[in-house]
């Protein structure tokens, strides 16, 4: 699992690094929000769950460990795709607004169910 979160956080991180370049050759900032969360909700925090599996977590059960993945992966790239049109003026905040406000909702979902499993199924001291 640890390798799934550290490719995907790589995946966000290059996705969040050119539009972080883009921003700053075109000197046009106005998708900063979405370069902040495309490199901290999509490379950090991916970079942290893929962290959690290899130091924190012992066995949570394997349907339970595919679900948070599942859930981060959908949520996150719902809500960083929604923020990048709401900036780049695509549609409405009328459309989007409802759209961020649920894969959000899906962010922190996954991040609870991380929560679930450290607070469930620790690593033993030997593992
Ligand atoms: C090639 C590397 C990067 C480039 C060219 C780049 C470029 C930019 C630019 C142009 C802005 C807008 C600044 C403004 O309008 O005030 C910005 C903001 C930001 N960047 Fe990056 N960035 C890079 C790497 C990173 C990394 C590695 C992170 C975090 C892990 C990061 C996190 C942020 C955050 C949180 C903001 C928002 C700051 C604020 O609210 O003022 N950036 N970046
Ligand atoms: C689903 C989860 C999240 C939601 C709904 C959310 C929402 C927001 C909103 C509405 C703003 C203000 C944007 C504006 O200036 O117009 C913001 C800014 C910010 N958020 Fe988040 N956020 C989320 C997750 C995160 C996470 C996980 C981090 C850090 C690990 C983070 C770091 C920041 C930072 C540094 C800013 C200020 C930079 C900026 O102006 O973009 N956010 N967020």
């Amino acid at each position: 699992m640890s390798r799934y979160f550290l490719l995907l956080a790589f995946g966000f991180a290059t996705l969040g690094l050119v539009l972080g370049l883009y921003m700053g050759i075109r000197q046009n900032h106005g998708q900063l929000v979405t370069h902040a969360h495309i490199m901290l909700v999509g490379f950090v925090l991916t970079l942290v769950y893929a962290l959690c599996h290899r130091l924190w977590l012992g066995k949570p059960p394997a349907w339970l460990a595919k679900t948070q993945l599942a859930v981060h992966l959908m949520a996150s790239l719902v809500f960083l795709s929604a923020l990048f049109m709401l900036y780049a003026q695509w549609y409405s905040e009328d459309i989007l607004g409802p759209v961020l406000g649920l894969s959000g909702i899906g962010v922190l979902l996954a991040l609870l169910l991380m929560f679930w499993m450290l607070f469930r199924h620790p690593a033993m001291p030997s593992e």
